[in-house]
Order: C-alpha cells, then sequence, then structure tokens
C-alpha cells in the first residue's frame, strides 16, 4: 500500500533467572504483549546476562525453557513478534566486544545497577558484571530499534546505549539507529511487598515481598495480606505512604481504575479491605496466564520450535548490523 508506514521497531529483553516476577510483568512483558500489533517487536531472553552472577547448569537450562513458556503465556505471540534466545544469536556477543572497544571505564563506573550488584555480590565482582551495560547496548542496537519497553531501572542503561551509539556513529556515519526508552505510566517500578522503599526482584531475601506470575492464588493473597503499610489506615496516594501507594499502582495497572476511583471505592474502609481486594485483582489478572502457562510447558517440542525458528531469523538480521559496524571499523569482511 503507497501510504503505508513502515512499522517502527521494538526491542526487549528479560533475564530468565528464576521465575517472573509482577514486577518484571508489570514494568515491561505486559507493554511487550501492548506493542504486538502497532509495531514490529524482537524479544529476547537475556540468558548471557544471567551468568554475570552464579548459576546452576541444571537449574539454568529449566529456567530458560521456563521463562520461555511464561513469557508466552503472557501473550507474546511467536506468529506476530519475534521471541529468541540471545546466546544461540552469535552475533550478541560479538557486538558487545565491538561495543566494549568504545565505551568508556569511566562511564560504566556510574551505573548504579553495577554498584547495586557488586555490592551484593562482593564475592564475584566479575568483569562481565561490569560491562553488563554493554551487551545489552549490543542487543538493543543489533536490531536498528526505535523503542525499548523496560521498567525504570532500565532507565541508565538506555541512556547508555545511546550514548555508545552516538559515539559509534560519530566516528564512521550512521551505523546505529538512536533508540528510545518506553517506561509506561504505570508499572514502572513495582516495589518490595515488605520493604516498599526498594524494587520488587527475584533476589529479595524476603520471598513474602516479591510475587511471582505463577504463584498460586494463596501464596499472592497470603503475601498481599502481609504487605507492609503505614498506620494511618486511609487508602490515599501521598507522599511518604510508600506501602500504600505501591498497592494503589499495582491496583490501578491491573484493573484499570483511576487512583481518584480507588480512593473513593476504598472510603471509609481499612487497610485489609483494601490488600485483599489488590490480592483478589492480581489473582484474577494472572490466572489466565497461569492456564496457558501450565498447557504450553507440558509441549516442549513446540516451545523448541518456537525459539530456533526465530533464533535463525534473529541471526539474520542482527548479522547485517555486525557486518555494518565491522566493516566501518576497518575489519576485512
Ligand atoms: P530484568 O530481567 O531485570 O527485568 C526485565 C524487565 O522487567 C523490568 N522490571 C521491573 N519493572 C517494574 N518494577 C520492577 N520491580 C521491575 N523489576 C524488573 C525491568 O526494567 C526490565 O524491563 N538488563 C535487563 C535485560 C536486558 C534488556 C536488554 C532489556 C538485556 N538486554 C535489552 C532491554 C533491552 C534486565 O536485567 O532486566
Amino acid at each position: 500500500m503507497e501510504n503505508e508506514k513502515k512499522k517502527e521497531i521494538v526491542f526487549s529483553a528479560i533475564q530468565p533467572s528464576g521465575t517472573i516476577t509482577l514486577g518484571n510483568y508489570l514494568g515491561a512483558v505486559r507493554n511487550w504483549v501492548k506493542m504486538q500489533d502497532e509495531y514490529s517487536c524482537i524479544y529476547a531472553l537475556a540468558d548471557l546476562h544471567t551468568i554475570t552472577v552464579r548459576q546452576e547448569p541444571a537449574q539454568m537450562r529449566k529456567n530458560i525453557i521456563d521463562a520461555y513458556a511464561s513469557i508466552m503465556a503472557c501473550g507474546i505471540d511467536v506468529e506476530k513478534s519475534l521471541f529468541f534466545i540471545q546466546s544461540h544469536v552469535k552475533s550478541h556477543a560479538e557486538m558487545a566486544w565491538i561495543l566494549n572497544c568504545y565505551t568508556q571505564f569511566g562511564e560504566l563506573s556510574r551505573m548504579t545497577q553495577f554498584k547495586d550488584k557488586s555490592a551484593k555480590h562482593a564475592d564475584n565482582i566479575n568483569a562481565g558484571l561490569f560491562t553488563y551495560p554493554v551487551l545489552m547496548a549490543g542487543d538493543i542496537l543489533l536490531y536498528q530499534a526505535d523503542k525499548v519497553p523496560v521498567g525504570a531501572d532500565q532507565k541508565q542503561h538506555i541512556e547508555i546505549t545511546c550514548d555508545i551509539a552516538r559515539r559509534f556513529n560519530g566516528l564512521y556515519g550512521n551505523v546505529f539507529k538512536i533508540p528510545e526508552g518506553f517506561i509506561p505510566k504505570n508499572g514502572a517500578r513495582v516495589m518490595s511487598l515488605q520493604d516498599p522503599t526498594r524494587k520488587m526482584s527475584k533476589s529479595d531475601e524476603n520471598a513474602n515481598g516479591c510475587v511471582h506470575i505463577l504463584d498460586t492464588p494463596e501464596t499472592i493473597m497470603r503475601k498481599f495480606k502481609r504487605a507492609i503499610t503505614d498506620s494511618e489506615a486511609h487508602v490515599h496516594y501521598a507522599e511518604g505512604k510508600d506501602g500504600i501507594n505501591n498497592l494503589m499502582s499495582i491496583y490501578s495497572a491491573v484493573t484499570g481504575l483511576s487512583y481518584e476511583q480507588i480512593e473513593k471505592d476504598f472510603e471509609g474502609k481499612g487497610y485489609g479491605d483494601f490488600k485483599t481486594a489488590v490480592g483478589e485483582a492480581v489473582v484474577e489478572h494472572l490466572r489466565p496466564i497461569q492456564e496457558r502457562y501450565n498447557q504450553l510447558v507440558k509441549d516442549k517440542g513446540y516451545i523448541e520450535e518456537c525459539y530456533r525458528k526465530a533464533d535463525e531469523i534473529a541471526l539474520k538480521i542482527s548479522s547485517r548490523t555486525v557486518n555494518k559496524a565491522m566493516k566501518k571499523i576497518g575489519f576485512v569482511i
């Protein structure tokens, strides 16, 4: 069609380290699903990123397949989107090396995630943990992505991606598209239910702080009922009410209700009622995802078929960018 505009490219990825959390889902994966019709979407399981922290081999293999099935169950349709496994596409490791040589030690030292992770894994501050954002920059730049849907914690990594791309383009011409982060208004930073000043994370020491999308309804209800709040017992959004603000943002994200509406609906009711309502809404939201997951995971052959097909296409697309960059640098291709 003459007027048909070429669809913009979306790229994002998730680490398959353990199960997918409600934070991953509301901050990122849900938007991946929503963007599938309007954009040309490319998603990856960033398994190369996971080895910056030690993994148990058998568990890692299981996590990768489970994560692939979970993301499909969330609504990623492999007929519409490309969904591949990063380590199966060699361009990612190649591009990471190239970009490492165009990234400064100083700029990587400023990454807050590196500072946090190196404090947490003080016995294993490996070079991969330090250059992690470069691998991520390569992931994005290989596909000439326009938009990158992520949670707020990845903002700094998107910024360094743009800095690296601009630097490279400045030297060699327009090799990389400069991408843009796409951070949702609601759900960009889901906080721990046990310490609402900290991000919900699968590595939370307190298991009750983190909801996994495959948690049973009973577990989800228990976690929400035990969520830390304040002593005010009045459901409204305000500075300093981190626990309630977090619950309101989760409730709003899964029901679509505005904060004003939520405040109205819970006027005169206590926190107990509110926590139960949030838990129930999350259980209902996740129910179809869990049903699809239970179906999908039975058919490992089908899952393999899906990623092998996507791996092959991803390799073709990404190899073009690797070749272009290598040629510009001066390699003999
Ligand atoms: P990862 O695996 O830690 O998280 C995957 C996605 O989930 C978002 N997220 C959250 N959003 C809201 N609230 C939370 N509590 C929360 N926790 C996680 C993250 O922002 C992310 O969007 N380095 C990346 C993976 C990656 C990547 C990429 C992302 C590798 N290459 C290229 C985008 C583009 C990471 O560790 O995400």
